[in-house]
């Protein structure tokens, strides 16, 4: 007779096929009630915690040893107690940085697990389509390949302590109507725009998804089958578990049927209403031993990380994660404007420094809604000038609120640092019983704030405007009034520090933006925050300028540097053959200008000639590079050919082209920016086949 099964077997089993084996016997032999208490979160009680001081646990069973999911939040920390919080996603995106991305990745995860995670929600990997998103700052820019790029590295880094969960899936991008919207789109935009990055997240280990609240062509995201099974389970492969966003995203237990394995925070749903639909035959328990399969091997794969960093409270801010914070601040600062050398400010020019605006004076952290981390301590821009600035400088302040002491200050000062942008007074989370915000009306920054720009501008040729928030703000009716202007985005507990180094050229400026300034919001796709139903276009972003030939203010993928870069020459050839066939495109550039510094150099590539629409250009590869005066580097970027084909919805096949690919390198996304091209001709070929040629 066989032995009864244990969790503990399940972890200690090292064979992947008896492992498999394993966990359905310990299925088989849970009861159906055992099975549908994994797929839910606690009582409803727990909600009235104050929200995100605790775990958000769910499932769990005593008898055979499975331990509960316990998740935490945070894309930009975690939630729980008195964390490290890092620069927002979106400044993270603006780093371009995947290797220093897994790094934050690894110290959030090392975090969550010292105070008892298992699971971490940071994965927010959304596309922001329009800049007026409230979330925008939990998201890595527009751009799905950067998105994508991102994501898996913070995936990785989570992934080495705990089970990273990416959400939401999916086309969640606007806030105030998320409970209900209705978003719209062809099959073609799905696979190419608003799934790609989920499935880059997904090959690089994330083992949880979090279904959206919203609806997608007709039904709720959590509900959706042909999202949840056809195309992430069933397509893709994804072995991991489905959970729902957090109150609200279900609307009953049929969304076990549709391929949603927990309902979270509470069990509303899945608990007698599930066990009453499988009594009654219209679930089937097929669906519900599937759910419980999943939930015990990713478990089980966590158990078996038994990593030594857990419930080690030591390394929560930890020296080395606030050092992490203040890199990754100082690499996500973008320097949009720079004439007149005005910017660095040069200690010696600079006897009296006036620094104006509110925000100077606070720690802006960025939302306060489910991405909130509280760190016990955060530097202030003020702060962090006063403390770079030297004995000999004398630093006033105004907040603002009296226009003529700000220009008294001003005009006796022999520079000006003005600090403006939103809170979440302006942005942030959409949760009306706690009165927070959500999407922007427009994206200007408050009156007040561009009169004071103004204002001070007048008083002082030399004002440095350091603009905050969590996307892009538009600037046409004060930027010329100024000759430097920094952003700073949600920079962290560490962003004081790296503002102020940056402004006086201790550290110099390597950001990039990962969503384009538009001048005008009309250059935009169409947002309604409150709208019931939208459809969601093929293009968006710098993809849909380009197309109706608009300029921006700042490009996608731009940002400036205090010296020079000058790219040399470009290499595109393909190595290897068959599956493992890859684009080897090699860029050659020098740094010309008389500091060392970090340029991102972008890959964007074009298709003429192609036989369906096709964005003007797009981005398919990047990579930083640090260069010392007058050196020259390479950079070696990998284009996987697969990310040239589009989906075609007649066939449901990915399909590279038989054209001319022209693949060009730069420093942005503006055509006069990208200096450098080369062609390469590929074969048309249909990518179902070649994965059967490759199995
Ligand atoms: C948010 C999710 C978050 C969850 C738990 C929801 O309101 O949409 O992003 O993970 O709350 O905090």
């Amino acid at each position: 007779m066989n032995q009864p099964i244990t969790f503990r077997d399940v972890v200690c089993c090292e064979n992947i096929e008896d492992k498999e084996n394993l966990i359905s016997r310990l299925v088989d032999s849970m009861t159906l009630d055992e099975k549908i208490h994994l797929m839910a979160g606690g009582e409803f009680r727990e909600m009235l915690k104050p929200y995100g001081a605790v775990l958000f646990e769910a499932g769990g069973n005593r008898r055979l040893g499975i331990p509960p999911i316990a998740f935490t939040d945070g894309p930009r920390g975690v939630m729980l107690n008195h964390s490290t919080c890092f620069p927002v996603n979106i400044a993270r995106g603006a780093t371009w940085d995947t290797e220093l991305e897994e790094r934050v990745g690894d110290a959030m995860g090392k975090e969550a697990a010292a105070q008892g995670a298992n699971m971490s929600g940071a994965v927010c990997i959304n596309v922001l389509r329009h800049p007026a998103w409230g979330r925008a700052q939990e998201t890595f820019g527009e751009d799905q390949f950067h998105i994508g790029e991102m994501g898996a590295a913070l995936t990785r880094g989570l992934r080495k302590h705990v089970m990273p969960c990416v959400k939401h899936f999916a086309a969640n991008s606007i806030e105030n109507s998320r409970f209900f919207v209705d978003v719209k789109m062809t099959e073609r935009t799905l696979r190419e725009v608003y799934l790609p990055h989920f499935k880059k997240c997904i090959d690089n280990g994330a083992d949880v998804v979090m279904g959206a609240y919203n609806r997608l062509n007709g039904e709720y995201c959590c509900h959706n089958s042909h999202l949840l099974t056809d195309i992430l389970k069933d397509e893709w492969g994804f072995d991991g578990i489905v959970v729902s966003d957090f109150n609200l995203a279900l609307r009953g237990a049929d969304a076990a049927d549709a391929g949603l394995d927990i309902e979270m925070p509470t069990r509303l749903f899945f608990g007698r209403l599930l066990r009453a639909r499988v009594e009654q035959g219209k679930t089937a328990e097929s669906a519900i031993n599937d759910a419980a399969i999943r939930i015990v091997r990713k478990l089980a794969g966590f158990a078996r990380k038994n990593d030594p960093d857990a419930f080690n409270e030591k390394v929560v801010v930890c020296r080395e994660h606030t050092g992490l914070a203040r890199e990754v601040a100082r690499k996500s600062v973008v320097l949009l404007k720079n004439e007149h050398g005005a910017l660095p400010l040069k200690r010696d020019n600079i006897r009296k420094l006036a620094v104006i605006g509110r925000l100077a004076k606070v720690a802006n952290l960025g939302d306060t809604g489910s991405s909130i981390v509280s760190p016990p301590y955060a530097v202030t821009p003020l702060e962090g000038l006063k403390r770079l600035a030297g004995e000999d400088m004398e630093i006033m302040f105004s907040d603002g609120r009296r226009p003529g002491h700000a220009r008294r200050i001003a005009r006796e000062a022999d520079a000006v640092v003005v600090v403006v942008g939103l809170t979440h007074e302006h942005e942030g989370e959409y949760i009306p019983v706690m009165n927070m915000v959500g999407d922007r009306s427009c994206l200007s920054l408050p009156a007040g704030q561009e009169r004071l720009i103004r204002a001070v501008a007048e008083e002082n040729r030399k004002c440095i405007v350091v603009v905050e928030g969590g996307s892009a703000v538009t600037m046409a009716r004060w930027i010329d009034s100024v000759p430097a202007v920094l952003m700073a985005w949600y920079p962290g507990m560490e962003g004081g520090t790296a503002v102020a180094e940056i402004l006086f050229g201790d550290v110099n400026p390597s950001g990039r933006l990962p969503v384009v300034f538009p001048r005008l919001s009309s250059q935009c796709v169409l947002f309604e925050k409150w709208t019931a139903a939208i459809d969601y276009d093929y293009l968006h972003g710098y993809r849909y300028m380009d197309k109706n030939g608009t300029v921006p203010m700042f490009s996608f993928g731009h940002g400036l540097s205090y010296t020079d870069f000058e790219y040399l020459s470009i290499d595109v050839k393909v190595i290897g053959s068959g599956g493992e066939r890859v684009i080897k495109v090699v860029v050659e550039v020098e740094n010309t200008g008389g500091v060392s510094g970090e340029e991102v150099v972008q890959l964007y590539v074009s298709y003429p000639g192609s036989g369906v629409e096709r964005p003007v250009r797009e981005l398919k590869g990047f990579k930083r590079i640090e260069l010392d005066p007058g050196e020259r580097g390479c950079v070696e970027i990998a284009v996987d050919p697969q990310e040239l084909a589009y989906f075609d919805e007649g066939s449901g096949d990915w399909i590279i082209e038989n054209i001319e690919y022209e693949f060009s390198a730069g420093s942005s996304s503006a055509e006069e920016d990208l200096v450098l091209s080369n062609t390469l001709s590929l074969k048309r070929e249909k990518l179902s086949e070649r994965m059967s040629k490759t199995e």
